[in-house]
């Protein structure tokens, strides 16, 4: 090993997750992986929507591994994980399989090791997370460097943020959190969501939640994903795009 790859620093893994299903979690995971690769970084995006996954489906991909294979401990992250020409790797999960919802803590685990292993590898490790706040979404939250919570100007998935927020503060108390408050109809209307919950994380949780981004509400959202094709490809100057690039740019800082 040479002394580059020794002095190296390992990557960071970064988790998207809201409670609320819906929100926009794997559009953003996508877009920002997409993002970061096209600064330079070598990004593994993983679908670790353990139930429902379905990167796979919104970026048009067949792939032959995915995260099955690594809980059965059958190929690494890396190994596992498919080349998108959006020029990132994607780690795919496994939908509809009964198996890979409500895992063994033991899995869990494995899956966590694998992640972070995948670290030595890549800049940024994402994890697209599902919705809800089961044990499994808890552990992956837990073990990212950062966690990003999106939310949109709904009461529900404001509530359900906050949800997100104390209990990954009681999981691991002091780790680093930000919202990204997605579809909104106005900057300042995504603003004002965001103070609404930061208030309440000052006034109940003992600190607020920074802001990392706010995404408007875009139809150019809707059309990439209808053609499994993912937004920075498809309308790489839509105002959302625009906005997913600029968080991109702001996390890498
Ligand atoms: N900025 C946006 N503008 C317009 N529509 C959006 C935006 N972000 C997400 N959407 C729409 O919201 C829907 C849900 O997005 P997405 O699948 O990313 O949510 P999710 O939080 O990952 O959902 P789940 O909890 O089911 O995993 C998509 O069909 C998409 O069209
Ligand atoms: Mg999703």
């Amino acid at each position: 090993m040479t002394t580059a790859e020794t002095d190296r620093a390992a990557g960071r893994l970064l988790a998207v997750a809201s409670g609320k299903g819906g929100v926009g979690k794997t559009v953003l995971a996508i877009g920002l992986a997409q993002a970061l690769a096209q600064a330079g970084q070598r990004v593994l995006l993983v679908d670790a929507d353990l139930g429902l996954a379905n990167v796979d489906v919104q970026l048009g991909l067949d792939p032959r591994h995915d995260v099955a294979d690594v809980l059965a401990g059958r190929l690494s992250a890396a190994a596992a994980a498919t080349t998108h020409d959006a020029g990132f790797a994607v780690l795919p999960g496994r939908s509809g399989s009964g198996a890979l919802a409500g895992l063994e803590p033991v899995a869990v685990a494995r899956l966590e090791a694998a992640l972070r292993a995948a670290t030595a590898e890549f800049d940024t490790v994402l994890l697209d997370l599902g919705a809800g706040l089961d044990a499994a979404v808890r552990r992956l939250a837990a073990c990212a460097d950062l966690l990003l919570v999106v939310a949109t100007e709904e009461p529900t998935s404001l509530t359900d943020a906050y949800a997100v927020l104390k209990l990954h503060r009681r999981d691991r108390p002091g780790a680093a959190a930000r919202l990204v408050v997605n579809q909104v109809s106005d900057r300042a209307a995504g603003e004002r969501t965001w103070r609404t919950l930061d208030q309440a994380c000052s006034r109940f949780l003992g600190a607020g939640v920074p802001l990392a981004g706010i995404v408007p509400r875009d139809a150019r959202v809707a059309d990439s994903i209808r053609h499994q094709t993912p937004l920075l490809t498809r309308h790489p100057t839509c105002s959302a795009a625009r906005q997913i690039a600029f968080l991109a740019k702001f996390l890498s800082t």
